[in-house]
């Protein structure tokens, strides 16, 4: 994340802190020994990452006091539900009053939700996302770094330009030099707090260069680390996290057995799960969700896979839609609409309207031009930005002509603060999930 906000510790009970920011009270895990009521710190994910000096965090703190009741006023003015319910259904209008109730919906009533298709339905339900994001988790919005470190893989996905079938990309794998420079760039230059490092399945990485690399990484960066490098076995989870992972990005894909199956032949969703559930118990945050748009997917599989979310006890929720490539067997199929996927994350918001970090992914923005605006408006509160180099970027093909391909870190950032500013959001780590005391 850019620029995050620091906070002042004011309680510490074992292993918790309370941490004050601008009046409002989060709660963060501390793993700093040294730590003590009184120091600023930033925190990640829940986490406290780093102790900053006190005039450093006061100086930080001085400039933004002002914006950051500004960028509130203007989320307050956005996120007011002054809405028509001019040709909203009835029925529909009754489970949106229930949704801002925060009473838990059924099934068939969030599948009426996520079926929406007239602007003026589509547009109350996104009001509604957006007013329960503003309530409970307030302007911040969280910005991830994503360093893509290799396009190897042995898998056989049949959505994604990396899987085995695409046998023209010209692949690459950062060495660990590559990977430590790219580091230090994201974390020492642009401010980055929070990374995944993420790349296929890659038979020629082993375990223990992905282990010293984390190690290292730790040692000289305080910065939180999700690791995406697929299915690398329970084991392997274990040492990750031993060697200071804190996340693990890992999207189940589709909750439904049958289509998993199809679309991964001789994988199971099982194995997958499995790994999901693994990292809970270790203690990873978990970050993962599904594709939205897969030939042979109904709604209610997409309703599934954010209930499976939930009850992975995702702390980020990562839905993007499917874009076909044209290597790979779905070449010939179509992605979905960008209505759908809107419909999707505003459902997210109200399955978990209080914790959720819901992401508005790159293969979205790719979709639609004006998904961050839109997702951000729909209860999103999540962004990632691109920290690959650029001399690699554009053969991390998962889909064809990805948002950003081209664009540097700068002018990401550039736009995102932009863009941010304009809803009145900031670019700080307060809608963090916490931990309960
Ligand atoms: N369209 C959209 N997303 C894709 N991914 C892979 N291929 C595609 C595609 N064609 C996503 C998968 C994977 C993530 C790294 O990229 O969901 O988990």
């Amino acid at each position: 994340m850019c620029y995050a906000i620091p906070g002042q510790v004011v309680a510490l009970d074992g292993r918790v802190a309370t941490i004050e920011y601008f009046g409002e009270r989060k709660k963060a895990y501390n793993e700093i020994p040294s730590l003590r009521v009184g120091d600023f710190v930033y925190a990640q994910g829940g986490f406290v990452i780093k102790v900053l000096p006190p005039q450093e965090a006061q100086d930080i703190l001085a400039v933004w006091k002002e914006t950051f009741f500004e960028l509130q006023e203007m989320d307050l003015r956005l996120s007011r539900l002054a809405v028509k319910s001019e040709g909203v259904a009835k029925k529909v209008l009754r489970i949106l009053d229930k949704a801002l109730e925060e009473r838990p919906l059924t099934k068939e009533e969030l599948l009426e939700l996520l079926r929406l298709e007239t602007p003026q339905e589509r547009e109350y339900l996104y009001k509604v996302a957006n007013f329960l994001r503003w309530k409970n988790l307030g302007n911040g919005a969280c910005v991830h770094g994503i360093l893509e470190i290799s396009s190897f893989c042995h898998r056989n996905c049949a959505y994604c330009g990396l899987s085995s079938h695409n046998r023209d990309l010209s692949r690459y794998r950062m060495t660990e030099e590559e990977i430590l420079a790219a580091v230090h760039e994201a974390v020492e230059v642009y401010g980055f707090q929070s990374l995944v490092l993420q790349s296929g399945e890659d038979p020629k990485r082993p375990l223990d260069d992905l282990v010293r690399i984390i190690r290292t990484i730790q040692k000289h960066y305080a910065v939180l680390i999700f690791v995406s490098f697929g299915e690398v076995g329970l084991e392997a989870l274990e040492k990750l996290y031993e060697a200071g992972a804190r996340g693990l990005l890992l999207r189940f894909e589709t909750s439904n057995p049958a289509l998993y199956a199809k679309l991964h032949l001789g994988y199971t969703l099982g194995t997958r799960l499995a790994h999901l559930e693994k990292a809970q118990e270790i203690g990873y945050l978990i970050a993962t969700g599904g594709l939205i748009g897969l030939p042979g997917q109904t709604l209610e599989d997409i309703l599934n896979d954010v209930l499976l979310a939930k009850s992975l006890s995702a702390e980020m929720y990562s839905f993007g839609p499917f874009i076909p490539h044209p290597a790979t067997p779905l070449s010939h199929c179509f992605p979905p609409s960008p209505s759908l996927v809107l419909n999707t994350l505003a459902i997210a918001r109200l399955v978990d309207p209080k914790n959720a970090k819901i992401l508005v992914t790159t293969a979205f923005e790719t979709l639609d031009p004006q998904a961050a605006r839109l997702g951000l408006l729909a209860g999103a509160n999540s962004l990632m930005l691109n920290v690959t180099p650029l001399s690699f970027r554009s053969r991390y093909t998962l889909y064809p002509e990805r948002a950003h391909e081209g664009e540097t870190i700068e002018e990401q950032i550039a736009a995102t603060l932009s863009l941010l500013r304009s809803l009145g959001r900031a670019p700080t780590d307060l809608g963090a999930s916490t931990p309960q005391g």
